[in-house]
């Protein structure tokens, strides 16, 4: 770990579910494609559950659950949200209880299907935007709160200035491992959700004062100026660490490909391309849109010579939404 990011994070509670630093690896097949040398930080094996980036949120989000004596975990998200089920199974492992507000269909697959298997409390609502369901959320928590419980709300994707804290510890990380390889990125890349991830890394580089620069790919949860909301989340997340740093705005580029959620045959074609030339799994929603906009600028050289991808997890995207891609992939 870096020592000022170690020594900024030490006040902060933390529960222990990432065990190692994650491993960084080249990526030859994707680097003599694009003509630029291509790395991957592999945050998809954070280690507990379906692993991915949410873990690193949860570090902070429930420990600060248990320092304010907490006993029940309300959050919220898409049917197929990584977020939702890996914060329950992590709430059921601390002994606090999971509630999940959910949007779209009861279909048993995917990460709605591991909800289920694992016995969590669901709610699912046929909204059309997530973020409709916050108000329903808070509705859930008051509930709970007149039955005498003492609920934690979680916000979407776990974007709070205490969830962004497990991407400033992760940019320390990614510094020492780049100082030990001998290796300085001019790009580092992450699909971009609710905007938690990238405003953690774009705090966290800037006070190292690491020349890397922090790149999103919209995948379209929020959709409007995401690179507004990542620098005040990463402003709000620099107060509560009590720094006060000058923060540039990240560039976000949008790769929603016209909508959050949706399925489309090119990143399908490029999931399996990677997967069978590099032996890497990436998701039809974050990281596989993610990935087409990075091959895309780095062909143009718009990421610099030696770029570094931050594999955000998301597994079982590929078993919601499999079938679709293999029929987009089999349209003549
Ligand atoms: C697999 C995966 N990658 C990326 C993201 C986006 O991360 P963030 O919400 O921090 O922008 C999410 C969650 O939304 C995710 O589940």
């Amino acid at each position: 770990m870096h020592p000022k990011i170690g020594s900024l994070l030490s006040r902060f509670p933390r529960v222990e579910l990432v065990p190692w630093e994650t491993p960084v690896q080249y990526l030859p097949a994707v680097s003599e494609a694009v003509g630029a040398d291509v790395y991957i930080k592999r945050d998809d094996l954070t280690g507990f559950g379906i692993g991915g980036n949410k873990i690193r949120k949860l570090e902070y989000l429930l420990g600060d659950a248990i320092s304010r004596g907490c006993d029940t975990v309300v959050t919220m998200g898409a049917v197929h949200s990584n977020h939702a089920f890996v914060t329950a199974l992590a709430a059921k492992k601390l002994g606090l209880e999971p509630v999940l507000v959910l949007r779209g269909r009861e279909e048993l697959r995917g990460n709605y299907l591991l909800d289920r298997l694992m016995g969590i409390e669901t709610r699912v609502f046929e909204v059309g935007k997530t973020t409709e369901l916050i108000p329903i959320a808070e509705k859930v928590a008051e509930e709970l709160r007149v039955r005498g419980k003492r609920p934690y709300l979680i916000p979407i994707g776990g974007a709070s200035p205490i969830g962004t804290l497990g991407y400033v510890r992760a940019a320390g990380e990614i510094t020492s491992q780049s100082s030990d390889l001998g290796l300085e990125f001019d790009t580092i890349v992450d699909a971009v959700g609710s905007g938690g991830t990238l405003a953690g890394l774009t705090l966290g580089l800037s006070l190292i004062g690491s020349r890397a620069k922090p790149v999103g790919m919209g995948v379209g949860i929020f959709g409007g100026d995401m690179g507004e909301k990542v620098l005040k989340l990463a402003e709000e997340a620099g107060k509560l660490l009590g720094v006060s740093v000058k923060l540039e705005r990240p560039r976000i580029y949008d790769y929603s490909f016209g909508a959050y959620g949706k399925i489309v045959r090119e990143v399908a074609e490029l999931i399996k391309w990677v997967e069978t030339k590099e032996g890497i799994l990436l998701d039809p929603v974050y990281t596989g849109k993610a990935f087409y906009g990075l091959m895309e600028l780095a062909g143009t050289g718009e990421l610099g010579e030696r770029i570094l991808f931050v594999h955000t997890g998301g597994l079982p995207g590929l078993f919601h939404y499999g079938e679709e891609m293999l029929r987009l992939m089999q349209k003549p």
